[in-house]
């Protein structure tokens, strides 16, 4: 496998996200996120891990783009974090924050590599929360503010803009599971916040490129692909459950303007679903499905399904069979392939980017300072391989962004994870590239 059999315009890439990265958590007037709320509130992180600090990339960013330079990569998706760059009221701008990622962009400028820039990679200001966030359709008002801010303020020099990363991890597991920021519990609350982050997907389109001429606009999803456990038809109609509320809960509403049915109905037959559905208005689906530039795929693995698995309140991904990282995902690098061919069928993006893909595995520095994580490697390029014959079947796949650059803080993992292609030393901020990184650059850059 070369690069060139991925062809010329192929975006080669490393994402990143600012909460996971940058510490620096109350400096230069940056206000509480939702996630620096949950991360101080007891038991609610692996071993009580603190991001304050995180892998300190506010004040090391300029290395980190050294290394990101040396990595050979075209492009860097990473995130804004809206609560640096406003005040408590939403409102004032914080001038300090703006000038940070302004830096950063230039400096990706003058390196030559292409900033993708994520505005809600999920910390949100609690401020914002506060109003009501996500829950409330009148908040998506603040979200248009920023929007429109910062498209007005880098729409120069971004090009390419994403507006949510994965609104089911946002939706499901802050609001209905509770184990991520903000920690609620509530089934209805969970239906609107999906419903309410895809409309203000929608309104933000025309904002951004607006501000931002030339430039392309899409949406991140975490898709798995849901595969039945044997042929029996009650495994094949749980796996046809799964695969709406994970996937086509945001695919359908985005390219066909509706939600899934058969989901939508076992959620009502089980008293789940809200009994008052004024929160979906009249041309809400043409709202959302207001045409983007390309579909940002994040993916990781697939789940298995099994009849018993009724209770889909709980995350299924569990069920795996096949070799499996940390995380306990499995290694499945045909259900990209699949997926890919799928999603095409199904939904006929204008075009695709791999936005995220990755594993986490324990491994050990050995006496020459070396991280010779193979397994990485060997996950890396399965997953590069299963791209390239998605594209030699017809997907307009345009890129492919690994996660992550750098070991960082893994949300309510903590820094029990380590996804990165660059080690870091949580004590001393040292940043080791890994044999992963060496095996990337090489691939990119051909040594
Ligand atoms: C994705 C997130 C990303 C990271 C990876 C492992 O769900 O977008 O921030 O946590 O998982």
């Amino acid at each position: 496998m070369e690069k060139t059999d991925f062809g010329k315009d192929f975006n080669w890439g490393v994402a990143t996200s600012s909460f996971q990265i940058e510490g620096s958590n109350h400096v230069d007037g940056k206000i509480d996120s939702i996630w620096d709320v949950f991360t101080k509130t007891k038991g609610k992180i692996r071993n009580g891990d603190q991001a304050n600090d995180a892998c300190n990339h506010y004040e090391l960013w300029k290395e980190d783009f050294k290394l990101l330079k040396k990595l050979g990569v075209d492009s860097y998706r990473f995130s804004i974090s809206w609560p640096r760059v406003v005040g408590q009221d939403l409102k004032t701008k914080n001038q300090k924050g703006i000038d940070f990622y302004k830096k950063q962009i230039n400096e990706l400028l003058e390196l030559e590599i292409t900033p993708f820039l994520t505005l809600n990679h999920w910390d949100i200001p609690q401020a914002f929360f506060e109003k009501g966030g996500w829950v409330n359709r009148d908040c998506i008002n603040y979200f248009l503010e920023y929007a429109n801010f910062l498209s007005n303020e880098y729409g120069d020099i971004v090009k390419n803009w994403i507006t949510h990363n994965e609104p089911w991890v946002i939706s499901h597991l802050g609001y209905s599971l509770g184990t991520h920021a903000p920690g609620i519990k509530s089934f209805s609350d969970y239906i609107k916040v999906n419903h309410h982050l895809l409309i203000s997907h929608g309104l933000s389109i025309p904002i951004i490129r607006e501000n931002s001429k030339k430039s392309e606009v899409g949406i991140v999803l975490n898709l798995t692909p849901g595969y039945p456990e044997s042929s029996s038809p009650e495994d094949k109609e749980e796996t046809l459950i799964f695969n709406q509320f994970f996937n086509e809960w945001f695919l359908d509403p985005l390219y066909k303007k509706k939600y899934p049915k058969e989901v939508m109905d076992h959620w009502i037959k089980k008293g789940d679903f809200p009994a008052n559905t004024d929160f979906i208005k009249e041309n809400d689906f043409d709202i959302i499905a207001t045409e983007t530039d390309f579909l940002g795929i994040n993916y990781y693995s697939r789940a298995i399904l099994k009849s018993s698995d009724t209770d889909n309140n709980k995350y299924p991904i569990e069920n795996i069979s096949g070799s499996k990282t940390k995380f306990d995902w499995e290694v499945f690098p045909d259900g990209l392939e699949k997926l890919l061919l799928d999603v095409n069928e199904h939904c006929n993006p204008k075009k695709i980017y791999i936005t995220e893909n990755g594993c986490s595995y324990d491994y050990e520095i050995d006496s020459k300072n070396q991280i010779n994580d193979i397994k990485r490697i060997e996950y890396l390029e399965s997953h590069l391989l299963a791209c390239k014959r998605a594209i030699n079947k017809g997907v307009p796949l345009k890129g492919y962004f690994h996660w992550s650059f750098m070991d960082n803080f893994e949300w309510a993992e903590g820094y029990y994870h380590r996804f990165g292609l660059v080690h870091i030393d949580f004590q001393t901020f040292e940043r080791l590239p890994k044999l992963s990184y060496e095996w990337y650059r090489n691939f990119l850059i051909k040594l």
